[in-house]
């Protein structure tokens, strides 16, 4: 089936859309982009990505093109219009396309920004096979840039670091700096101790997750300790579990670290039931 997507305010199928070679997205990676998971047909925390979203235009002096109440309209016409139920929608806007390259930001008077959504059908995403045998990850160090709470379409270290996973047997990279992790390639990193989970304090380093939000709320309602702090590699693999979160991925456990498994190297017990709480309460929240 032809998927129908949405560039600059029209519906179109997907072989039809086009964006302008002198697009600042394709030419410097100047665009910010978000994921909103779906489930049921109805968008996971749409307020927590349309509140991030905003965040990331103001911190590159970029105008929001688009109300929040028109996004979320584009949204659900995508969905409707492509029939998913169960996946996610892709987000990105870009600083537009001026008639030629230049480094110096476009008039944003005379260079609209470009809006580009579309959807990608998972079934089945919610019930994943790797939610039941947990995931594989290496470390890998993060040469990321310093705003990574920024979310941009810059992506190609993320990338570069998926294949290293890739080449070595695994199915992700936890990013290390300073000796420190920071976060996943495209995830955040979780470890827990005891009753205790550990994941690293906001600031620049990391992108705030929604996921991330919603997944330490829910975990003190249920009294697990949520601890903000760095962690090593060292410690994680000495760790009772390990699991990241992410729109894409919701809570998914990590069962192997640099070829070392967790505890039975198997999923343990509170990785699997924030899933559980996850899902469930963003079923219900869902719009
Ligand atoms: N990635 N950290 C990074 C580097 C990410 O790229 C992501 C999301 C997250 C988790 O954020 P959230 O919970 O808001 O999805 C953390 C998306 C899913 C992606 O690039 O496809």
């Amino acid at each position: 089936m032809t998927r129908t997507v949405y560039v600059n305010g029209e519906y179109l199928p997907e072989d039809q859309a086009k964006v302008s070679i002198f697009d600042r997205g394709f030419l410097m990676a100047d665009g910010v982009y978000e994921v909103t998971s779906v489930l049921d047909g109805k968008l996971v925390d749409f307020d927590g990505h349309a509140v991030r979203l905003q965040r990331s235009l103001d911190e590159l002096h970029m105008a929001a093109p688009i109300s929040k109440e028109d996004l979320l309209a584009v949204h659900r016409e995508l969905l409707r219009l492509n029939d998913v139920t169960e996946g996610m929608v892709y987000l990105q806007i870009t600083r537009g396309a001026p008639d030629d390259r230049d480094f110096v930001f476009p008039d944003a008077e005379t260079t609209p920004a470009t809006v580009v959504l579309f959807t990608q059908n998972k079934p089945g995403l919610a019930n994943s096979p790797e939610a039941k045998s947990g995931m594989k990850i290496i470390s890998i160090e993060d040469m990321r840039w310093g705003r990574r709470d920024i979310k941009t379409v810059q992506l190609l270290y993320p990338s570069m670091g998926k294949m290293m996973a890739k080449k070595a047997g695994a199915d992700d990279a936890w990013m290390v700096q300073d000796g420190y992790v920071t976060e996943g390639t495209s995830n955040n990193a979780y470890i827990v101790k005891g009753n205790k989970i550990i994941t690293r304090a906001l600031s620049n380093d990391i992108l705030h997750g929604i996921t991330r939000a919603a997944v330490l709320r829910y975990a003190q309602e249920a009294q697990m300790e949520v601890e903000e702090r760095n962690f090593t590699i060292d410690e994680a693999k000495e760790a009772d579990e390990a699991f990241i979160t992410s729109a894409s991925t919701f809570v998914m456990p990590v069962v192997e670290i640099d070829g070392v498994s967790l505890g039975e190297g198997v999923p343990g017990r509170v990785a699997p039931r924030l899933r559980e709480i996850y899902l469930d309460e963003s079923r219900k929240a869902a719009v």
